[in-house]
C-alpha cells in the first residue's frame, strides 16, 4: 500500500471475493508467483540453480571495471554485443513477434552523469524524430525534444536518431514508424526514461522493436553492491590536488574469519564508501544488509594526492530485438496486386539489405539472350 507502506498477498485481498476474468467471464483461481526468467540447473547431483539471460546487456556491466582500462579510462565510451536472450513469456504464440528464445542487439554506452551531451548531437540536431507521448504524435527535432525536455539529455535523443535512421535504411515504412514514451507506471525498474521504437504490423498492431533507454547508474550501482567490484570511473581534475581525507582501511585479519565468502566484496565497499557515520557501518550485499562491527576496520585520516573524483557512469542503452524487426521489415515490403488479370506477390527490399540486389532474366530461352543476360 502506497499509504501506509504495508505489504500484502494478492489471495490476502482477493480471497472472500469471486474475481471474474474480464474478458471472457471465468472465475479466477488464486494467484501463485510466476518467474518470467528462464530456470535450469548447473552441475549434477547437488546442481546449483541457474538462469538463462534474460537480456545481452548484464555481461557488458559484469565487466564493465575491464572495458574502461580497454577504454584507456576514458568515457564516453560503448560496447555492443549481439545474441540470444530467453524469457519465460507466458504465451508465446505471435510468430516470431513473442518468442521464448530470441536474438537481441544491445549497446550499451558509458557516460558520466554531470555530461550527457553527445559529440554528434551538432552535426545532426535539425533532423526529426517522430514522437508519441501517449497521447499525442509529434515530429520534433532533435534540439527541440531536448531543449523542452521531452527528451531528457542529448545522448538519449541522438541514439533514438540513429535507431530511426537504422530502421528507415533497413526499409521500415516511415508511415508505420513512432518512437513511443514509457509511461511512469510502465518503466522498468532499471529506468529513469525510455522510448519505444515501435513498428505497425498488419496482423498484430504496433509492436515494440527497440528499446532506448536511460538507465541511469543502477545497473553498475547494483553489481557494485552483491559483487563488490570496484565498477567507478574517475572524473580527472585538471592538476591533482592534496587533499584531507578519511578512508577505511578494513581488518581483513578480523572480517575473513567473520564474514568468510563475503569478506573480500565487504572489503571493497569499504575502500570506496565515503565517511560519514564512523559509529555505526553497514553494507548491502545481495540485498542482505550487513552490520560491520567497529573491530574490522580502522579509520585513518590522512592528506592523499587526488588526480579526480570517483563516480559511477550512466548507460545509455539502445536494444534492438532482431526477428520483430525483421517480421517488420518484411511485412512493410510486401504487396499484393494484378497486372493483366494476373496475381502478383511482391517482396521488395532496399538493395542494402536485398540478398539479391539485381536480377537480369531474359524471359526466352535463346541462348543469344543468355549470353547477353550473362554480360549484363
Ligand atoms: N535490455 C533491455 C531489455 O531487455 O528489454
Amino acid at each position: 500500500c502506497e499509504k501506509c507502506k504495508q505489504s500484502f498477498k494478492v489471495e490476502d485481498i482477493t480471497k472472500d471475493k469471486i474475481i471474474k476474468c474480464p474478458q471472457c467471464g471465468t472465475e479466477l483461481k488464486d494467484a501463485y508467483p510466476v518467474n518470467l526468467m528462464f530456470q535450469t540447473k548447473i552441475g549434477i547431483g547437488k546442481a546449483r540453480d541457474a538462469f538463462l539471460r534474460p537480456e545481452t546487456a548484464q555481461g557488458i556491466f559484469t565487466d564493465f571495471h575491464l572495458l574502461y582500462r580497454f577504454a584507456r579510462e576514458k568515457l564516453p565510451f560503448g560496447v555492443v554485443q549481439i545474441g540470444k536472450g530467453y524469457r519465460n513469456e507466458v504465451s508465446p504464440r505471435q510468430g516470431i513477434i513473442r518468442l521464448r528464445e530470441f536474438s537481441m542487439a544491445e549497446a550499451e554506452v558509458f557516460f558520466d552523469p554531470k555530461d550527457k551531451t553527445h559529440k554528434y548531437f551538432e552535426s545532426v540536431k535539425d533532423k526529426e524524430l517522430f514522437l508519441f507521448d501517449n497521447i499525442k504524435e509529434m515530429k520534433l527535432s532533435l534540439e527541440k525534444a531536448v531543449n523542452t525536455k521531452v527528451i531528457n539529455n542529448q545522448a538519449l535523443a541522438y541514439y533514438m536518431y540513429l535507431t530511426q535512421e537504422f530502421l528507415m535504411t533497413a526499409g521500415v515504412d516511415p508511415k508505420k514508424f513512432r518512437f513511443r514514451k514509457h509511461g511512469d507506471d510502465e518503466l522498468a525498474h532499471y529506468a529513469t526514461e525510455c522510448w519505444d521504437a515501435e513498428l505497425f504490423s498488419e496482423r498484430f498492431g504496433w509492436i515494440e522493436c527497440v528499446g532506448i533507454a536511460d538507465r541511469s547508474a543502477y545497473d553498475l550501482n547494483a553489481h557494485i553492491q552483491s559483487s563488490g567490484t570496484d565498477m567507478y570511473a574517475l572524473r580527472k581534475f585538471e592538476e591533482s590536488k592534496t587533499v584531507e581525507i578519511k578512508k577505511i582501511v578494513p581488518n581483513m585479519g578480523v572480517m575473513g574469519p567473520l564474514f568468510k565468502g563475503k569478506a573480500g566484496k565487504i572489503k571493497t565497499i569499504l575502500e570506496n564508501m565515503e565517511v560519514k557515520d564512523t559509529k555505526k557501518i553497514s553494507v548491502n550485499i545481495d540485498g542482505e544488509t550487513i552490520e560491520v562491527p567497529n573491530n574490522c576496520y580502522d579509520i585513518v585520516q590522512k592528506k592523499e594526492k587526488i588526480t579526480g573524483e570517483k563516480y559511477v557512469p550512466h548507460v545509455i542503452e539502445p536494444s534492438f530485438g532482431i526477428d520483430r524487426i525483421l517480421y517488420c521489415v518484411l511485412e512493410h515490403n510486401y504487396s499484393e496486386g494484378k497486372k493483366k488479370g494476373e496475381e502478383y506477390r511482391v517482396l521488395k527490399f532496399n538493395s542494402i539489405i536485398a540478398p539479391i540486389k539485381v536480377g537480369v532474366l531474359p524471359l526466352i530461352s535463346d541462348n543469344k539472350l543468355v549470353k547477353i543476360a550473362n554480360e549484363i
